[in-house]
This record gives structure tokens, sequence and C-alpha cells, in this order.
């Protein structure tokens, strides 16, 4: 048996979480900064490192106690080490070197976007892999190659805006929350995904790749009545906000799920991993799954929990790099990129 403190710092959550043997989850703690970050509009580095400053030492404590352990017990210590906002990194990267000298306990340091990946499979009875890989989230919208849980082969990524930065500037034109995901998918529900036209990005010939600008555009001056100049109305007087949600939420799906299956059959794979917040999205899943199926393709996605920033992503994928022997030396750097 191997327990694995995981500890997850690179954006707005402050996460720890003891797993065991890399698929057994005893605990998981998240606290979220949403609320110190939704007045603008999204994350503020600054606040974002102080905040996990104040929160980093209460949580991997409640990790531990909820797991009933003490660090004694653990095997290893895994910390997110890129990428990420600098500031965010080195403050779970400090914790994770402090604690692991102190108890003599081995270091392993995690890819972030290779963790959220480990997600999506690591609660199958059966091996995934080889897999294409798609991580959509509010900094990321990438197809992978994954080869196995520690060999992921980047195949395209987006052009210029994440989908989840997608969901989140269009929730702001409609007068919802930060982060906008949630919010725009509820309002999509009472909308018809077919009332409105946006136009869906897809890159030329066989080639593989993601835009959401021109859909965000598109969703702006539909808002204006079609007048680029016109004024951007205020979201009370905006008429079909349902439709505009649920066409939007069908734009930006439709456009995923056409590139994920491209790739399935552009490198002969009939297996998908979906990671990231967007994978929280019922209709992405819906989709997906019945398109795929179609094709005899087998998706999985987290557990909605997973979906998200954690870090039990981090202690899961750090056992499988600690059974590789990639232990990680105690001088490393947090790399942003
Ligand atoms: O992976 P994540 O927690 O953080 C990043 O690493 O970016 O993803 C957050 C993103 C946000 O942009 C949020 O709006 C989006 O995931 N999101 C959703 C949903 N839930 C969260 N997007 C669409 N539908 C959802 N249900
Ligand atoms: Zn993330």
């Amino acid at each position: 048996m191997t327990l694995v403190l995981g500890i997850e710092t690179s954006c707005d959550e402050t996460a720890a979480a003891v797993v065991q043997d890399g698929r057994r989850v005893l605990s998981s703690e998240v606290h979220s900064q949403v609320e110190e970050h939704a007045v603008f509009g999204g994350v503020v580095p600054e606040i974002a490192g102080r905040s996990h400053l104040r929160m980093i030492l209460p949580v991997i404590d409640r990790a531990l106690d909820d797991a009933g352990l003490d660090l004694a017990g653990l095997d290893a210590i895994a910390v997110t080490q890129r990428p990420g906002l600098i500031g965010s990194l080195l403050v779970g990267l400090s914790a994770a070197k402090g604690l692991a000298l102190s108890h003599g306990l081995p270091l392993v340091a995690v890819h972030h976007i290779e963790a959220h990946v480990y997600a999506a499979g690591m609660e199958l009875a059966e091996s995934p892999y080889p897999a294409i890989a798609l991580v959509v989230s509010g900094g990321h919208t990438s197809l992978y190659r994954a080869e196995s849980a520690l060999a992921l082969t980047l195949l395209a990524s987006t052009l210029d805006d994440a989908a989840g930065e997608a969901f989140d500037k269009v929730a702001w034109l409609l007068g919802l929350e930060y982060p906008g995901g949630p919010g725009v998918s509820a309002l999509a529900r009472d909308g018809d995904p077919a009332s409105i036209a946006f136009p869906r990005y897809s890159p030329p010939k066989q080639e593989l790749g993601f835009s959401f600008s021109g859909l965000k555009t598109a969703v702006l001056y539909h808002l204006r009545g079609g007048d680029a100049r016109a004024a951007t109305p205020r979201p009370e007087a905006i008429e079909d906000r349902a439709d505009v949600a649920a066409s939007f939420e069908m734009a930006v799906v439709d456009a995923l799920v056409r590139q994920t299956l491209r790739a399935c059959e552009r490198e002969n794979l009939h297996s998908v991993l979906v990671a990231g917040g967007v994978a929280c999205n019922l209709r992405l899943r819906q989709v997906l799954e019945q398109r795929a199926q179609e094709q005899g393709i087998r998706v999985s996605f987290p557990r909605p929990e997973f979906c998200t920033d954690n870090a039990v992503m981090i202690a899961g994928l750090g056992y499988e790099l600690l059974g590789a022997g990639r232990l990680a030396s105690l001088d490393i750097d947090a790399l942003p990129r």
C-alpha cells in the first residue's frame, strides 16, 4: 500500500489530498478563492499568491486529518510544479519541499495538465490507454495523444481563447457570475441550441485545432442586433438570453466534439479522456458520448468534483511517477509554462 499526499496551488484553488495506490481517495480538501477574485472577473495573481500562503498549511492539515494520518504515515509528497501562476506555484512547492525535507519523504513533481488527464482515467477498471485526451479548462483547450498516464504528446491547442475562457466572457455579457461555465450551462437548459447559427471554427483540411475568439465576437454582435458599432445592451435588456446561452454552448461543444473525433480517426485510437473544468459541462458529456458511441469510441470523464482543480489528481499521478522512479530533487523550480 502506497500513500501519497498531493498538493495543488497552480491557480486559484488551494488543495491537498491523500490517495492510496493512485486510485483510492482517502481525503480531498479544496479551498476555492473564487469569491476573492469574482469582483475582478478573473484571477488576480497577487491575491491568489497571498491567499495560498494563508491557506496552504490548514488545507494540508485537514487532508491528513480526514485521511486519519500524520506525515510519518505517508510514502511520498506530490506537488504541482507546472504550469501555472508563478507566485501560486511557489507556495505549494515550498510547502511540499519543507515537509519532504523535514520528514525524509520522497518528493515528486507533477505537471498540472497531465494530472487533469489522469483524473479521467484513475477510477476505471480497465486501462483507457492509449487514448486521445481533450483538456478543456479556463486556461487550456488542447488535444493530446496519451500513450500512458506518463507519456502525453501535444497534437493541437487553441489559437486564441480557451473554451472555459469563452464561457466566462459570454457569461459576463449575459450578466452571469464568474466563473461563467455553470451559469451559462444552467441558462442554456431553457434555450434552443439551434435557434442562433453561431460560427464553428474548423481548421483547414485534416488538421486539428480550436479557435473561440470569433465565436465570442459573434455573440457580442448578435447581442448588438447585428450592428458592430451599436452599444452592448445591459443583460436585463437581452430578451433571448437563454437561446444565446444554448446556441453558444452548442457551438463550443460541437467544435470540441468534432476535433476530438477527428483526432481519434487520425491517430487510429478508440478511447477518449476528457479533463478540465469544462468537462463538467453536461451538453459536452451527452453529445460527445453519443457521437463517439456511433463510432465505437469509449469516452471517460472524471467525477465532476475532480474535473476542476483538485489535489487528488496530483497525488494520483504522483503515485505513477513514484512507481516509475521519477523523483524530484529538493532544488527544483516552479515553472509557469
Ligand atoms: O480546470 P479549471 O477549474 O481551471 C483551470 O485550470 O482553468 O476550469 C475552470 C473553467 C472556467 O472557465 C469555468 O467557466 C469552466 O471551467 N467550467 C465550465 C463548467 N464548469 C466549469 N464550463 C462549461 N460548463 C460547465 N458546467
Ligand atoms: Zn486546472
